[in-house]
């Protein structure tokens, strides 16, 4: 299928990150503010999923979000996800099917930590979930300005570059 057909057909929309997202999921449970850690301000649904589709042309830059985010992969090309964690530490995982050379099916990004993502195949695509709890909310979605990010882990600052468009 071509990347405009699973756009269509899905009903993704653009992303501030890059890449097209549509959610799918959104409790109708809610929980208080009293409930959630100090990051949160409101309440929240339990939990929230998403379709999210990157492009090999584009890339997904690096953002932090106050809960863990959950990676399932779907189709289309495996993604590279990288890491930096709030001490500095840079990792990468490969979210896909081929499980005899390492790739996972499912990641986790732990909440706090800068995470950017790129198709590793050309002219294709890569179709992935992200499932969170407590729900998404923009409140809680922070995307890295490039040059703050470099001087807070300047170790990292090619792959900042690389992973971030202002
Ligand atoms: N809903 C809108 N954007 C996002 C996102 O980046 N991640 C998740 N999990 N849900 C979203």
């Amino acid at each position: 299928m071509e990347i405009q057909q699973i756009i269509e057909k899905l009903g993704l929309e653009p992303h501030p990150e890059g890449g097209f997202f549509k959610e799918v999921y959104r409790s109708t449970g809610e929980i208080d503010q009293g409930s959630l850690s100090e990051d949160f301000i409101g309440k929240r649904n339990y939990s929230t999923s998403i379709y999210f589709m990157l492009t090999s042309d584009t890339f997904s830059a690096f953002h932090r979000i106050h809960q863990d985010e959950i990676w399932h992969f779907y189709k289309g090309s495996p993604i590279r996800l990288h890491c930096l964690s709030p001490d500095g530490i840079h990792e990468e995982f490969i979210i896909g099917s081929d499980l005899e050379n390492g790739q996972v099916p499912q990641l986790i990004v732990p909440a706090g930590y800068w995470f950017a993502a790129e198709v590793l195949e050309e002219n294709t695509f890569a179709l992935v979930g992200c499932t969170v709890s407590p729900g998404f909310d923009f409140r809680d979605f922070e995307l890295a300005e490039r040059e703050k990010l470099a001087e807070a882990y300047p170790d990292h600052k090619t792959l900042i570059e690389q992973f971030t468009r202002e």
